[in-house]
């Protein structure tokens, strides 16, 4: 029996919920691509997934939140990620869970928290209820935190081909403000969350990754 099938309230069914926070060139995408690589070696069954664009729903949805020439306000991009997320967790986040499998997810609630409340400055109040409703009580068993500073996102994000999106045009104040609230959250949340320093090394950080996994659910990750 792992350890989230003994408490009281298990977050999220019987799988496993894994969730890759961090501003734009973080190293989510990376980290995920290590770690799934690492399950399919051990053939440990999981699923990746995204938000926004986790569902055919949410993939026209974030073709809309990340066109930088789409007039969208704060509140009207709320609802669409909140569109997004609430269609991601009916048709792919609660069905693989319910199937026991472990989920990867790149990005979910804590980003529209750090995005949208933290850095466009709508209520976090708003943005928690309506996170809840979207969730449905669904929680994450474990958000890993990728932190990086400002200086080392503009440098990464310059080092990147392709063009900027809504987000990544967004300017040094918004991006402190983002990391600010995910740090934030993650010591309101110290027991789920997993902080690391995004300038390591990928292999360190994957290492990290994999150890404390192994850490918190043995029964899931154990020999
Ligand atoms: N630990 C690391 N140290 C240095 N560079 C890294 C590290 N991890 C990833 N990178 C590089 O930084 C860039 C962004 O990484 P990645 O795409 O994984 O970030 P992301 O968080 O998924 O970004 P986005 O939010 O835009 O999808 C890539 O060029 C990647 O090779
Ligand atoms: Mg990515």
């Amino acid at each position: 029996m792992t350890s989230s099938e003994r408490s009281p309230s298990p977050p999220s069914s019987s799988g496993l919920l894994i969730v890759f926070e961090g501003v734009d060139g973080s190293g989510k995408s990376t980290q995920i691509r290590r770690l799934s690589g690492r399950l399919d070696k051990r053939s440990l069954p999981h699923l990746f997934t995204k938000e926004p664009g986790g569902t055919p729903l949410g993939i026209r949805l974030r073709e809309i939140l990340l066109d930088p020439a789409l007039a969208a306000s704060p509140l009207a991009q709320l609802f669409l990620f909140l569109s997004d997320r609430t269609q991601h967790r009916e048709e792919v986040l609660r069905p693989a869970l319910d199937r026991g499998l472990i989920v990867l997810s790149d990005r979910l609630s804590e980003a529209t928290m750090a995005y949208q409340a933290f850095g466009a400055g709508l209520s976090r109040e708003l943005v928690a209820t309506l996170n809840k409703v979207a969730l449905d009580g669904l929680r994450p068993d474990l958000t890993i935190l990728l932190d990086l500073p400002v200086e080392a996102l503009e440098e990464r994000l310059s080092a990147r081909a392709e063009g900027r999106t809504r987000f990544e045009g967004l300017g040094r104040d918004y991006f402190e403000r983002v990391r600010r609230g995910y740090l934030d959250i993650a010591r309101v949340h110290t027991d789920r969350t997993l902080l690391l320093d995004a300038t390591l090394s990928p292999d360190l950080l994957e290492e990290r990754i994999a150890e404390e996994l192994l850490r918190r659910f043995p029964g899931r990750f154990g020999p």
